[in-house]
């Protein structure tokens, strides 16, 4: 399961605000970059051996670089600090391609988007695609001092700017935006409008906005999400794992995750968050049944037991047999 990385240089580094890092990507060789799709993130690979996620936040129509902003996280564990000590201009690294967790319904009748502080980035990459393709949007930024954020001037000067609110809780005496208000025109009474939501931004800014549209009738269907960090329940039971691919069993011990269990095995599984959020991990269950500690798959997904995040979520059963 190994995949190819590609190796990139930094062209552009600029920290905006207090501490945002906004980073340009390009080929050594300035040669177009894979295309990437509104949503989709790349995983760095940093020289400290992590492995950290980001969104493009870039317009998804040029190939000549990839931007992402980087917010310097107090919590960091090794991620942020890293991209901050370690990537200045002509550094070199290798990157995943891009992949879409986090996908755009081009054609909805209304697109809402609403970013809670650097979880406005995947926001913007969407932004620019629906401003090309002419569809309806309104996306809205939502952070606490203006002075500490990243992407203001970009948001305010850009050519969707009129469809761009930036909502800072300094300047309304610290009140939270009108979710209510804001969401309400998404869906008619007959719940016919159908309007998509699309929100990431820290995990009790979304709870608040999803539940604010669950409250006014939103179906699954119309709320898409990305998290970029949860706490994880981890340990519990041993049980046994089949790789029904490799035809190898292993055990999976009290404080161990599968992930670590296979590759401890030798079969290495693709992981990057680690938190059960970004849904790298994600495997097929042909038997047995998951208990889902992750935040990536829906309540809906989850009761199906079809799939399960390698890097948190355990076994019910005392065998699971894995697509792998
Ligand atoms: S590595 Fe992100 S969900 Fe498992």
């Amino acid at each position: 399961m190994s995949e190819q990385l590609l190796t990139v240089v930094v062209n552009k580094r600029e920290v905006q605000g207090k501490d945002v890092v906004v980073l340009e990507l390009t080929a050594p060789d300035g040669q177009l970059l894979p295309e990437f799709d509104a949503g989709s993130h790349i995983d760095l690979h940093l020289s400290n051996g992590l492995v950290r996620q980001y969104s493009l936040c870039g317009d998804p129509a040029q190939q000549q670089s990839y931007r992402l902003g980087v917010l310097k996280d107090p919590n960091s564990r090794g991620g942020s600090q890293a991209v901050f000590d370690t990537l200045m201009p002509g550094v070199a690294l290798e990157i995943s391609a891009p992949r879409n967790l986090f996908p755009l319904t081009e054609n909805s009748p209304k697109t809402i988007l609403v970013g809670g502080g650097i979880g406005v980035t995947p926001m913007i990459a969407m932004a620019h695609r629906l401003h090309q393709l002419n569809q309806p949007f309104e996306l809205w930024y939502c952070a606490h001092d203006r002075a500490e954020c990243g992407f203001v001037d970009e948001l305010q000067s850009a050519p969707f700017s009129d469809n761009v609110t930036c909502y800072f809780t300094t300047e309304h005496d610290g009140k939270r935006l009108d979710f209510n208000a804001v969401l309400a025109d998404g869906v008619s009474a007959e719940k016919k409008l159908g309007a998509h939501l699309y929100v990431c931004g820290p995990d009790n800014f979304m709870q608040c906005v999803l539940d604010t549209a669950q409250a006014l009738g939103y179906s699954d269907e119309q709320l898409h999400r990305e998290y970029f960090s949860a706490e994880v329940e981890t340990g519990g039971n041993s049980f046994e794992v089949v790789a029904a691919q490799s035809g190898i069993t292993i055990r999976v011990e009290e404080d161990q995750t599968i992930a670590q269990a296979l590759k401890a095995a030798g079969i290495k599984v693709p992981v990057a968050c680690e938190q059960g959020t970004c849904g790298t991990c994600l495997c097929d269950v042909l038997e047995g049944t998951p208990d889902h500690r992750d935040v990536y798959l829906t309540d809906e997904e989850k009761e199906d037991n079809d799939q399960i995040t390698l890097c948190c979520s355990r076994a019910k059963s005392a065998r699971l047999v894995l697509d792998i």
